[in-house]
């Protein structure tokens, strides 16, 4: 199996696995500029608000470090003003690649405090870039770490949830939707990340994925990553959930996010909100799991959370190998795109994610801690966990 990894930097080069592709062709592209960064996220080569997040941050630092080496200098780094204005516009530019994720938003400010500070504390324009690079390189790199810390805090805390409910806290049934792993992330994952911990603890039974369509992260993506770790798992429909909880003991549903409101609204895949309504209907308690950059301190519920909607054609469209498998004149699995739908179809509705009211979600779980309503809340006060 090759080695899960939404994006590698080697020998100065940026590469994304291209997702559009997977689970069947596992084909790296390079990104040679901040555009293709823009591209990638926009088209979803790359998706997942941890993963579009590290590949923004990454693509500055590749585009100021290349500025760094060449000669003759370019102009923007002729002084801290020129600087200031090159990188500010570059940095609104990829925040714009896709809304709702507010993690690519925060690591967009965060770049632009870094170059704000050391504008402030005097430094020459190489010496404000060589900051952003450094900023840039620790959003990618700290995200592995806070994964772990998070599964294990949500994972605990379910198993203590089961345990006090007269469970023995093994054998556990976790159900997920879209893809929150090594792919979407920069290693590990955020809900995928607290099912791998279960099962690297000995404590989880079984995962349960939904396909997540129009994109399929959780048949295409999820599938994938669940047949690598060697997690036993089982897929459905995104319309068999119902069904799932009436007929299979579940013990949580944990999913990541997009954006967490101040109060603890919460957007994520489509799909995340149908969920969550039944796991409340059949009494399961429901996990968001996301590092801290995904809470939006600044939005106080979930009606300002910006919802993407994407492009009517992509619900129309599935995209896959050919079956039976042919391969190409290189051993390659051919792949196809077909239309499931009858062309021209005057309506479509397509939006990318929905919003989860707090009252539906059970616990937040951020890399600082687990967030319970207090009795009778139906809100979060989530400041103990940002
Ligand atoms: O449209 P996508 O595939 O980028 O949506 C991804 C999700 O909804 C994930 O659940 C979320 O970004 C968290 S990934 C750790």
């Amino acid at each position: 199996m090759p080695a899960l990894t939404s994006i590698r930097t080697s020998e100065g080069k940026l590469e994304i696995v291209n997702q559009l592709l997977l689970p069947h062709t596992t084909k790296f592209i390079e990104i040679k500029n901040v555009d293709d960064a823009f591209d990638a996220i926009k088209s979803m080569k790359i998706r997942g608000a941890p993963a579009i997040a590290s590949l923004a941050a990454l693509a500055v630092a590749d585009h100021l470090s290349r500025g760094l080496q060449s000669t003759p200098v370019p102009e923007w780094l002729g002084s801290v003003d020129a600087l200031k204005q090159h990188v500010e516009t570059i940095l609104a530019y990829l925040f714009t690649a896709r809304p709702t994720a507010v993690n690519l938003g925060a690591a967009t400010r965060r770049l632009s405090k870094t170059l704000q500070a050391s504008i402030d504390a005097g430094k020459d324009p190489r010496a404000v870039a060589q900051d952003i690079v450094a900023e840039a390189k620790e959003i990618d790199a700290e995200d592995v770490g806070r994964n772990k810390q998070m599964s294990k805090l949500g994972g605990d805390w379910l198993v203590e949830r089961v345990k006090s409910g007269g469970g023995d806290g093994t054998q556990l049934n976790v159900m997920t939707v879209c893809n929150t792993g090594s792919l979407a992330t920069s290693g590990y994952g955020t809900a995928l990340g607290l099912i791998t911990y279960l099962h690297e603890t000995g404590k989880l039974q079984r995962a349960f994925y939904t396909q997540s369509t129009p994109y399929h992260q959780g048949s295409r993506l999820t599938a994938f990553e669940l047949q690598s770790l060697n997690i036993p798992s089982t897929m459905l429909c995104d319309s068999m959930v119902g069904s799932l909880f009436q007929h299979h003991k579940i013990h949580a549903i944990a999913v990541g996010a997009d954006r967490i409101a101040r109060n603890g609204d919460t957007a994520n895949k489509v799909g995340t909100y149908n969920a969550a309504v039944l796991a409340a209907r059949h009494n399961i308690p429901f996990i968001v799991v996301a590092p801290v950059s995904t809470v939006d301190l600044d939005i106080a519920d979930g009606d300002s959370i910006p919802i993407e909607q994407r492009p009517a054609i992509e619900a129309c469209l599935v995209r896959g190998a050919l079956y039976p498998t042919a391969l190409d004149a290189h051993g390659v699995k051919q792949q196809a795109t077909v239309m499931v739908t009858p062309e021209g179809l005057d309506g479509v509705y397509n939006p990318s994610f929905d919003v989860t009211p707090a009252s539906q979600i059970t616990a937040i779980v951020t890399e600082k801690g687990v967030a319970v309503k207090k009795d009778g809340a139906d809100v979060f006060d989530l400041t103990p966990i940002v």
